[in-house]
């Protein structure tokens, strides 16, 4: 009998205080535009330790502006991972340029360096790096390679608020980084993102491009180069403005619920967890994603928990490998084995920060009985 129980993938951590603030947003009549936007951004940049933060519309939005301001353009190619979310390529399609897809390290899911300098042509414009589930990326590796090659680096850090590289944060260590506040990120303002850099001429670009190229001190009406609109308003700042007020606290809550899991899940034989944190690297938890044991029928344990009320999602398809990558770029299975070896075999289990144990257990009891263990 299907379960009368839903335990739902992610949900936000929103309390009063995110009320209060998007009230006096509203009582304030600045809307857009206003205060509540710079006090997001220097929090922010405070957060990740970065000297310049601009806020946008998406974390789309944020790594098309770094493409564009990278000078990406038709005829470039473009270098991401395959094993991440669509607008990691996207941004480089947008302005024109071919995507490449280079294999990942099978540990980290990231991208492999070594990939990726194989992966350099003539071509090659920018490497669009990515932090997959909140685990840092082998930043100074990507950075020297492409200080070599002479090509630009974006770290798609999405998904990584909170994550930290070689002791700092990410976002820390010079490379421009995009962070989202979809609401099953770490944070979230229900749409938005934010676009860190360490150069204060690029920050003046971007807060220019996402405000339709409007230029520092000119009119409303005179635009001095081709923009958008990526702005993000005051109500969403606000959201954000409570939201990285607690930051620490939604970060630790989200590791401990990933600790647990680590322990209930421990005694299954054959699943793959999360890889742990090193040194050089510790996660933000974003998801909660296990590699099933190889041989897994995917789709009969996603039905069977679906049953018990445990929602679960393929996180991530292989990008090279949407319909409309095939049909526009002619990728086929194999051009990128670890990754979608991986990606066949890996499920988001239910996960975030108020996620409670009698819940966490009620999953982990229906993984094991889906698995037969
Ligand atoms: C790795 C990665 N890149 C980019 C994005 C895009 O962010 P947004 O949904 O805010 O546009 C996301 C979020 O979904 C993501 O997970």
């Amino acid at each position: 009998m299907p379960s009368t129980r839903t335990i739902g993938l992610s949900a936000p951590y929103l309390d009063e205080r995110e009320e209060e603030l998007v009230l006096d947003v509203l009582r304030s009549g600045r809307l857009s535009l206003g205060p509540s936007i710079d006090r997001f951004e220097e929090l922010f940049a405070e957060a990740v330790g970065a000297p310049y933060a601009a806020a946008v519309s998406s974390g789309t939005a944020g790594l098309h502006l770094l493409c564009h301001s990278a000078g990406v353009s038709p005829g470039d190619e473009v270098i991401t991972s395959p094993y991440s979310f669509v607008a990691s390529a996207n941004c480089a399609i947008y302005e024109g340029a071919t995507p490449v897809f280079a294999d990942i390290d099978p540990r980290t899911l990231n991208l492999d360096p070594a990939a990726v300098e194989t992966a350099v042509t003539s071509r090659t414009r920018a490497v669009v790096a990515v932090d997959i589930y909140g685990y840092p990326c082998e930043l100074e590796e990507l950075q020297a390679i492409c200080r070599r090659h002479g090509i630009a680096l974006i770290d798609d850090s999405c998904e990584a608020l909170g994550a930290r590289y070689r002791g700092t944060p990410v976002g820390s260590h010079g490379t421009p980084a995009v962070f989202a506040f979809y609401p099953n990120k770490q944070i979230t303002t229900g749409e938005g993102g934010v676009v860190t850099t360490h150069s204060e001429e690029e920050w003046r670009l971007l807060k220019s491009l996402r405000n339709q190229g409007r230029a520092d001190g000119g009119g409303w009406l005179e635009h001095a180069s081709l923009g958008f609109n990526y702005r993000i308003d005051d109500i969403r700042a606000a959201i954000g403005i409570g939201q990285l007020e607690k930051l620490p606290e939604i970060l630790a809550l989200r590791s401990s619920v990933a600790a647990r899991y680590g322990e209930l899940l421990e005694g299954i034989d054959g699943l793959g967890l999360p890889l742990e944190d090193d040194a050089d690297h510790i996660r933000s938890w974003f998801v909660y994603v296990v590699a099933l044991p190889q041989g897994t029928d995917r789709e009969a344990v996603i039905a069977f928990l679906d049953e018990r009320g445990v929602q679960t999602a393929r996180y991530l398809p292989c990008i090279h490998l949407q319909s409309y990558m095939r049909d526009r770029y002619g990728f086929r299975e194999g051009l990128c084995p670890v990754a979608e070896g991986l990606s066949a075999r890996t499920l988001a289990l239910p996960f975030h920060a108020r996620l409670d144990e009698s819940d966490q257990e009620h999953v982990t009891r229906s993984l094991g009985e889906a698995l037969g263990r």
